[in-house]
């Protein structure tokens, strides 16, 4: 009997419990009415005069090692829950917070509107569901003009005069419309052209158009912001003014940044030519200053338009224009470095 007693005394040192539920079945194990101590205790009558002393002792060693075992646990337990409070155990390590990114797109949309915030031009909005008038009608494209073939539309089928915006001009427009020259403004947004969808052209892209309008606005001025965007945005100076038509401008140009013919890659982006085109430009027609209720006897004015998709692509080495809508995070997580 001794013997037992013994072992559990040794089982009850070595007990060990977090569990409030489980401390408690250990108390009402040895401590309870019908506890094993209890079983003991009265198994006291039957013990041999000369064992007595000695059963009474490990008897008593094992309720008080039962009684402190439990004191001790039901401490740890409680000083834990104090911890805890409503902030949880504060004594953990904490979570880690995943870092997001911005989309690319974003990246160099800031980027290119940082350049000109510089130059003291500012950032104009409109809406992207448009109206006739100041997509087409307004920027000198009559309804019957085959330039609008030049950009396939998504018209809202019941109602022709409400369509998606082909081009930011349609915010140069509104701006011109409520503002007074001088006006030096850039229209970042989202543009929509009803063409197949590939690795190189999408249904909805992203454009930043830039207009300068006031007493004496000259082509000069044109070339001299270009070139100073190219080399704020590219590190590169060298540019090329193609001659081209947009119904909205007189001249109108294309604009090609001197990229270099170093690399491989270089060979690749400019097709060999060395030469990449980056966007339209030109001088505000004016009859568009007109439409807009700018007298053109008094004011010039040039506007640019360039891609951002295409120049995201091209800083970022991003080899399908449909990555930037397809929100997989594993391409949107390697923006993280960038701002
Ligand atoms: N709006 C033209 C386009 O979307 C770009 C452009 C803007 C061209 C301003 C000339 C001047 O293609």
């Amino acid at each position: 009997m001794i013997e037992t007693i013994k072992k559990h005394i040794a089982e009850v040192q070595a007990f060990s419990s977090t569990k409030k539920e489980e401390i408690e079945n250990f108390r009402i194990k040895y401590l309870g009415k019908k506890g094993l101590l209890n079983d003991f205790f009265a198994e006291f009558k039957n013990v041999a005069n000369d064992q007595k002393k000695e059963f009474g002792q490990v008897i008593n060693s094992l309720k008080k090692s039962a009684e402190d075992k439990v004191n001790e646990l039901k401490e740890s337990l409680e000083s834990k829950e104090e911890t805890k409070g409503i902030y949880g155990d504060l004594s953990r390590p904490g979570e880690i917070i995943p870092l997001g990114s911005r989309h690319p797109i974003s990246i160099v949309k800031n980027k290119i509107i940082d350049i000109f915030l510089r130059i003291g031009f500012n950032v104009s909005e409109g809406p992207e569901i448009e109206d006739d008038w100041h997509n087409f009608t307004a920027l000198n494209l009559p309804e019957y003009h085959p330039a609008r073939d030049m950009q396939d539309t998504f018209f809202i089928q019941t109602n022709p005069d409400v369509l998606l915006r082909t081009h930011t001009s349609s915010v140069q427009v509104r701006y011109m419309e409520n503002n007074k020259p001088p006006i030096r403004t850039i229209s970042p947004g989202r543009v929509y052209r009803n063409e197949a969808i590939s690795a190189r052209s999408h249904c909805f892209f992203h454009q930043v158009e830039g207009l300068y309008v006031d007493k004496g606005v000259s082509f000069a001025d044109l070339k001299q912001t270009l070139q100073y965007f190219t080399t704020e945005m590219f590190g590169k100076s060298k540019i090329r003014l193609r001659p081209s038509y947009f119904p909205f401008t007189e001249p109108s140009a294309e604009v090609d940044v001197y990229w270099g013919l170093e690399t491989e890659a270089d060979y690749r982006i400019t097709k060999g030519t060395g030469w990449l085109e980056i966007g339209g430009c030109g001088m505000v027609d004016p009859n568009v200053l007109k439409n807009c209720g700018i007298d053109p006897e008094e004011y010039s004015g040039f506007a640019f338009g360039v891609g951002v998709d295409r120049i995201a692509m091209l800083l970022h080495q991003i080899p399908d224009i449909r990555m930037f809508s397809e929100n997989d995070v594993r391409f949107l997580e390697q923006f993280k470095s960038v701002l």
